[in-house]
């Protein structure tokens, strides 16, 4: 098998929406080598496009090097988090240059690629096309300044970026101009490619809702549907209008971060292109490395290659990619002559405590913070497993949950029946287990789905409904504990026999659930495989229970409890980041983003640290030095900042951590923030206050709603910890400029 997970962008850290993909794909992955599949998990680091290289850009140095440093901090989390990939590779690789360009030349030679000139606004100072997310102004039609080029974030209307009254490029405030290039576009809608995709998508590789969804996307209304899918695709067809698969535009005009497209100077791939091919790249040095045959895991066919043995290639991807992978990717592959995936495995966003993740900042839950404050990995993935399924479904972080789930089945349930049982067998009876009773083994057997059915669970990715099973065998093996009371038969020297009998059944059905639970908990599986003294199980074992005599080694402690200290620590804001007092005590705006209000917190206190730091050097803040942080008065300007009464200030159902503010400031309606501060206001405390707002932010749509601005407060550090709104003095009223 060839399994991947979507290739993250190089641009940023891993979030835990990544962590929790990887954890999906890993436990199926490993699951399927318990099965005794030979299994090849590879990923990458998706490197090119636009983002990547202005990022770089910003940052003065190479897009390589970007790439390179982020490139540098995946082992720690991979390894932290038991994720076993093959291989990670890159998509700015030999491999995938070649792979790119053999698939380009493919399509080319059956007719599929033809060339078209379009018109794109191209920005005059940086003398480059801009890409739809690059450019922002006035809506047409509710006239809210600063919106994307696609849609209204204020009023929510469609356009096109040129109905975009007074547009600007973000990149460097300058006003586009249109400008014409030829490009590239793959020939999606030619009946080739529809005949292709119709057959493929109801070949029952893809979820239900998954399949329906292509199939709405094959029909009419393609081209809505797809910027649904990925709002911040700049690639996906756009005409409204089509019914068929419109064109796709496969080509970007230099400068631009990506590969070359042959025979065509000036031209690279989109990075979209190239992604996906980046399965194949990282597959490719994989094969080279090991020295196994690439070819034969790619053969178009039906996976049956010379050796008799059958190929299967399965992506997991999360939903907003699917157009990406159920429409381009198997049409890209098929009309180059590889193999078709035969599975596209679909999951849901991960929220944490109902709160939604943006892709670029992740949620309030850090990954790496997780493992620096020694939380075992183990915990999120046997918490990500009972609330997964094979459904598009989202799932929930939330805290209380966490700690009861794992502390109640993994400790109270899993590990409490080797801590209660192990010890007797070790001084009593040398270690070595009794002849199974088959009575007990009958009774275990009954009351909960068994090795079959959970095995189907796993295969079906039906996690959740495995993990319970799983918990229900446990429950079964206490309850003949709690029955048997092995601490009292201990006290009898005529109930010896019961007593080694009753131990040793109960660590059998132990390394039963141990080894059901081991693709979930790799490491405690190899724990418990060391104290049993059973190495190198497989699913098959299971059919053959450890037998009398069988001689175990001292029981270990094999896993913690969830501290809720530990948690708290998760979630609290991030220490503080300046290190001389001269930076004062006020240092952050409460976000008005989900989870956001740390992020910003940080950013602002890094600023200010800056700041204060090159005045005291004698450095004159006299014009912007992205180099200090220091800013001009023009660029502090640009934020405006008014004083707010606070009409109402409610809970937000669903989340622990934010207030919905009503903040009249002098407009014809109140406006409407949702504010990170629940933890720290009671709402009825802030109605009739005046507090600042800053109101020309950017309104971001959130899941409880659309939140037009940012009220400010002093983030407490150590021991002065909290958040505290700031107040005008008396005399200010709603709507008063602050400067
Ligand atoms: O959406 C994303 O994060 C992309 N980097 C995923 C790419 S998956 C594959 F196509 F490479
Ligand atoms: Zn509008």
């Amino acid at each position: 098998m060839f399994v991947t997970a979507a290739l993250p962008y190089a641009n940023g850290s891993f979030h835990i929406g990544h962590i929790m993909e990887y954890i999906q794909a890993d436990i199926w992955v490993r699951f399927q080598r318990l099965l005794g599949h030979e299994v090849h998990f590879v990923c990458a680091d998706d490197a090119h496009g636009a983002p990547i290289m202005l990022k770089a850009d910003s940052e003065g140095i190479a897009p390589e090097e970007l790439v390179a440093r982020i490139a540098a901090e995946r082992p720690r989390y991979l390894q932290g988090y038991h994720i076993s990939f093959d291989h990670w590779h890159s998509t700015h690789s030999p491999e995938n240059t070649r792979l790119s360009q053999e698939i380009y030349r493919k399509l080319k030679a059956k007719g599929l690629i033809e060339t078209r000139t379009i018109e794109q606004f191209f920005d005059p100072v940086k003398a480059m096309f801009l890409p739809d997310r690059y450019i922002k102004g006035e809506c047409p039609v509710c006239h809210a300044k600063d919106q994307f080029g696609d849609a209204c974030e204020v009023c929510g209307s469609v356009y096109a970026p040129t109905d975009l009254i007074n547009p600007y490029s973000t990149i460097t405030g300058a006003a586009p101009v249109m400008r014409s290039s030829e490009h590239y576009f793959f020939k999606l809608s030619d009946p080739r490619c529809r005949d292709f995709l119709a057959q493929w998508t109801g070949g029952g590789r893809l979820q239900a809702e998954v399949a329906n969804k292509a199939r709405e996307w094959l029909g009419s209304d393609t081209a809505a549907e797809a910027d649904e899918a990925d709002p911040a695709a700049d690639g996906a067809p756009a005409d409204p209008q089509a019914d068929t698969l419109a064109d796709w535009d496969i080509s970007r005009d230099a400068p631009y971060f990506g590969i070359p497209i042959p025979d065509a100077p000036g031209k690279f791939f989109y990075v979209w292109l190239d992604a996906p091919v980046g399965y194949l790249a990282s597959l490719m040095a994989h094969c080279a490395r090991v020295g196994l045959d690439f070819e034969s895991f790619v053969a178009p066919g039906d996976g049956l290659t010379a050796d008799g043995l059958a190929r299967e290639q399965v992506h997991f991807i999360g939903k907003d990619i699917i157009y990406f992978h159920t429409l381009f990717w198997p049409a890209m592959l098929k009309f180059s002559d590889f193999k078709v995936p035969d599975h596209v495995f679909v999951h849901g966003f991960l929220t944490v405590s109902g709160e939604k993740m943006s892709k670029s900042r992740g949620t309030g839950l850090s990954p790496l913070k997780y493992l620096d404050l020694g939380m075992n990995p183990e915990w999120l993935r046997y918490y990500l497993a009972a609330k997964l399924n094979s459904r598009v479904e989202d799932v929930d972080f939330n805290a209380d949950d966490f700690i009861a789930r794992v502390n109640s089945d993994l400790v109270g349930k899993l590990v409490n029946i080797a801590s209660r049982c192990a010890g007797f067998l070790t001084k009593r009876f040398d270690g070595t287990l009794a002849e199974a009773d088959p009575a007990t083994a009958q009774a275990f057997a009954g009351g909960w789905a068994g090795v079959d059915a959970i095995s189907d669970l796993y295969q079906q990715r039906e996690l959740g409904k495995a993990m319970r099973e799983i918990m229900a065998l446990a429950d079964r093996v206490n309850q003949f504990i709690d029955s048997e009371k092995p601490w009292e038969l201990a006290k009898r020297p005529d109930q010896s026999e019961r007593l080694h009998r009753v131990c040793s059944d109960a660590l059998r059905a132990f390394r039963d659930l141990a080894l059901m639970l081991a693709p979930v908990l790799p490491a405690t599986a190899a724990k418990v495989g060391a104290f049993l003294n059973q190495d190198g199980a497989t699913w098959a074992s299971l059919r053959e229970p450890l037998p009398a005599g069988h001689r175990i080694r001292p029981y270990q402690h094999l896993l913690q409890r969830v501290d809720p200290k530990q948690v708290d620590a998760l979630f609290a804001p991030p220490p503080d980041q300046e290190s001389g007092p001269a930076a004062g005590p006020a240092k952050a705006a409460a976000g008005a983003g989900a989870a956001g209000a740390e992020g910003a917190g940080a950013k602002t206190a890094t600023a200010a640290a800056a700041t204060t730091a090159a005045t005291a050097a004698g450095g004159a803040p006299s014009g912007m030095d992205s180099g200090t942080g220091i800013i001009g008065i023009d660029d502090f300007s640009k934020v405006q900042l008014r004083v707010a009464r606070i009409v109402s200030a409610e809970r937000v159902d669903g989340s622990s951590k934010l207030l919905k503010l009503m903040l009249d400031i002098g407009e014809s309606q109140p406006r409407q923030v949702f504010s990170g501060i629940a933890a720290h206001y009671d709402p009825a405390d802030l109605a009739g206050k005046l507090t600042v707002m800053v109101s020309n932010l950017a309104p971001r749509k959130m899941k409880f709603g659309l939140s037009a601005g940012m009220v400010l407060a002093a983030f407490g550090a150590e021991d002065e910890k909290g958040i505290f709104l700031l107040e005008p003095h008396a005399g200010a009223s709603p709507g008063m400029v602050v400067r």
